[in-house]
């Protein structure tokens, strides 16, 4: 539909324009701002979450990955009381966002700082890992998905979304000023987008269409589905932790 594609888009602009951080994630104090505000969670509520939900009914212990102010976390307890939720973000700023987002839920959740490509959490503890916008942030990210598999259960869902590069997510990250091609310390060759700001240099790796699909695979995950949405800006992801 015309205006949920306008809305999820909307969103992902958001998210997006929310995570011009630094090398390592720090988002800029009025990014933070947006993310924590009532129109983003608004958004979240009414239209992103829905969206990558794609009917999932999540239960027991979900963790978030890159959780941010808290919005995606904060909705996924309103809507299911059966959920207990760990929201994690490598800022810590954030995470005492995320942690105000959540209050109203007690001890069904819980806020942590961590680095998603690196988890000290046990493996297979959770039913459910969330990762919404937050891995082309992550310059490792096949080593962030590996390790929100690693602490799923078998049997355990992964559900997000992210962007891809394209003309439209390389103008909303860099403006035109995208430098690609930079080798990474994982040795794959990428795109990458280095941005002076402030001073300081914001990092992002964008996934290359199709690259999802080949983690997701080598990391011998089933039921995976991809969509990609808003002419191949985003893509849409969820598969199961085999048994
Ligand atoms: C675009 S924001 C998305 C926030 C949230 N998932 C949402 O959809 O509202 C990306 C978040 O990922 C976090 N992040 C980036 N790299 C990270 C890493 N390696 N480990 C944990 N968090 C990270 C950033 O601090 C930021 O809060």
């Amino acid at each position: 539909m015309k205006s949920d594609r306008a809305a999820i888009g909307g969103g992902t602009v958001l998210a997006s324009l929310a995570c011009q951080a630094e090398a390592v994630p720090e988002m800029r104090a009025n990014a933070k701002a947006l993310m924590a505000s009532g129109p983003y969670r608004l958004l979240v509520r009414r239209v992103v979450l829905p969206w990558v939900l794609q009917g999932e009914q999540p239960a027991g212990e979900g963790l978030e990955i890159g959780a941010g102010s808290g919005a995606m976390t904060a909705q996924l307890l309103a809507m299911f009381p059966q959920l207990r939720m760990v929201a994690t973000d490598y800022d810590s700023e954030m995470v005492e966002r995320a942690g105000q987002a959540v209050a109203p839920y007690g001890d069904r959740a819980r806020v942590e700082r961590a680095d998603a490509a690196d988890l000290a959490f046990v493996d297979g503890r959770f039913d459910l890992v969330l990762s919404a916008a937050m891995l082309h942030h992550t310059l490792a990210w096949e080593k962030a998905l590996a390790e929100a598999i690693r602490v799923l259960r078998p049997g355990g869902r992964l559900i997000g979304y992210d962007l891809l590069d394209s003309a439209v997510s390389r103008l909303m990250h860099f403006g035109g000023a995208h430098e690609s091609g930079h080798a990474h310390e994982s040795g794959h060759a990428h795109e990458s987008g280095h941005v002076p700001e402030n001073g300081h240099v914001h990092e992002t790796r964008l996934i290359r269409p199709g690259q999802l699909e080949v983690e997701l695979r080598r990391l011998r995950l089933t039921a995976v589905r991809t969509r990609r949405s808003l002419g191949g800006a985003v893509v849409r992801f969820s598969a199961t932790k085999p048994a």
